[in-house]
């Protein structure tokens, strides 16, 4: 469920008219819902902790840290620490955001294959939760990272489990092949190794087998496995406290089949892995904000083809903006925001980018628009604005976070005069120029 929907004829988020908020901000433009937000975060959230056998031997329910790669923006992520969240993170930059939001350090995971010194220090410094370690040279790293700041790191080893799933090969990321974990026979090796080790504290194994995963299924076998590594650990002596199972339930994109509901991941989670005495943390970030925003855009004009009767449908967003469809062939609901008439034609969504990846859809039947008409992507509250650019020197767009009535940019579109300020020039370009040879 989510809180965009059309009142009086025109497509509102919450209470606030997207076209009134068009003509106020500019397009292209995000839009998020802080009720969907909220919502979304309670329904997965509440959910878990309706399990008993998710919780820690403490009585904790489990740990959500909110996958910040899906939606980074500041007021988004201090949306869902008002609500208790987490993060999970995969660089400094979103350590640092997380914790200016006002996510507590105690509840912030570090993920990512090629975390660098700098980056694990930082991390160590701000007393996050647990780093998720993803390879034999990051440990040695930590170990001496740590011991230099004569700290001790909390980590779990990121297991590949060699089940891998989601929605298009280049988000499927617990597969043998994948750059993603280690092998359970060396991770439980090297678990056991820094078990002895000063500066380092092995407190469990995590998981995350892909993302925009439909069917229980995978995530049901790569969590079963999981019990099994916890269960060898135990037997050969260790000390295991933490488990986490990354992210990667999927939600509805308007074309495919419906994704497997949270009650029954929940239910999932609890009967695989549940009862282990373990405190849990879970990775969500799609479903928590890709139905929390769209993206608005007008129409520039409509260009048919004289000959074939081909029409494009040109928009002022482009594949810089949401870059989605162009990289996985992703599917994108395009609503009019005005209440569309009965009338449909068929049309290629492109944008002005100058590639003809910048093709939003081919052949989509939609009703009829015209030049100066808004559309709105659905979904694009997650991998949307994080993942734009400034290709083509297009300005990223701007964020606005709705909340009832009230609406906030929380991120202003870049003047043309700060862009260019972004990029300082040396003086030898200067209009006096100096003698280049003394
Ligand atoms: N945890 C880890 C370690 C991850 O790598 C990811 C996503 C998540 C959690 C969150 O997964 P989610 O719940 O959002 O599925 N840009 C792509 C998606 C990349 C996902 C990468 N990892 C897209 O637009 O579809």
């Amino acid at each position: 469920m989510n809180h965009f929907d059309y009142q009086d004829g025109a497509l509102h988020c919450e209470q606030v008219s997207l076209t009134e908020l068009a003509e106020r901000v500019g397009t292209p433009l995000y839009v998020y819902s802080s009720a969907t937000l909220e919502r979304h975060y309670r329904v997965f959230a509440d959910a878990l902790a309706s399990k008993p056998e998710l919780h820690s031997p403490k009585g904790e329910a489990p740990l959500v840290a909110f996958a910040c790669k899906a939606n980074s923006n500041l007021s988004v992520l201090a949306t869902l620490a008002a609500q208790g969240a987490g993060a999970d993170t995969v660089s400094e930059g979103e350590i640092r955001k997380a914790l200016k939001a006002g996510i507590p350090p105690e509840k912030i995971v570090f993920s990512g294959v090629g975390k660098t010194d700098a980056e694990m220090a930082f991390a160590l410094q701000a007393g996050i939760y647990q780093l998720n370690v993803e390879s034999r040279p990051e440990l040695e790293r930590l170990a001496r990272v740590a011991a230099e700041l004569n700290r001790v790191a909390p980590f779990v080893i990121r297991i590949n489990p060699g089940v891998g799933a989601g929605g298009h090969e280049k988000i499927t990321t617990g597969g043998a092949k994948d750059k993603f974990g280690i092998s359970a026979a060396e991770a439980l090796k090297l678990y056991a190794d820094a078990a002895g080790h000063p500066n380092l504290a092995p407190m469990g194994i995590a998981c995350h087998i892909g993302s925009q995963i439909l069917d229980l299924t995978p995530l049901q076998e790569a969590f079963g496995r999981m019990r099994g590594w916890v269960e060898d650990l135990r037997a050969g002596g260790l000390s295991v406290e933490r488990l986490d199972l990354g992210g990667g339930l999927g939600v509805p994109y308007f074309n495919q089949k419906e994704p497997a509901t949270v009650a029954d991941y929940a239910e999932m989670a609890a009967l695989s892995v549940g009862n282990l005495g373990v405190r849990y943390t879970f990775e969500p970030g799609r479903l928590i904000a890709a139905n929390a925003g769209v993206l608005i855009s007008k129409v520039v004009h409509v260009h048919e083809r004289a000959d074939s009767g081909q029409k494009f449908l040109v928009l002022d967003a482009a594949m810089n903006d949401l870059i989605r469809p162009a990289l996985y062939d992703a599917f994108h609901d395009i609503r009019p925001v005005a209440r569309p008439g009965n009338e449909t034609a068929s049309y290629d969504v492109v944008g002005p980018v100058c590639e003809t990846g910048d093709t939003f859809t081919r052949g989509r039947e939609m009703p009829v628009m015209q030049t100066g008409d808004l559309v709105a992507f659905m979904s694009a509250g997650a991998y949307g604005a994080v993942m734009g650019s400034e290709y083509n020197s297009r300005p990223l767009a701007p964020e606005v976070l709705v909340r009832d009535g009230d609406w906030y940019i929380v991120r202003p579109r870049p003047s043309y005069d700060e862009m260019m300020a972004r990029e300082p020039m040396p003086d030898w370009f200067a209009a006096e120029p100096k003698a280049r040879i003394a």
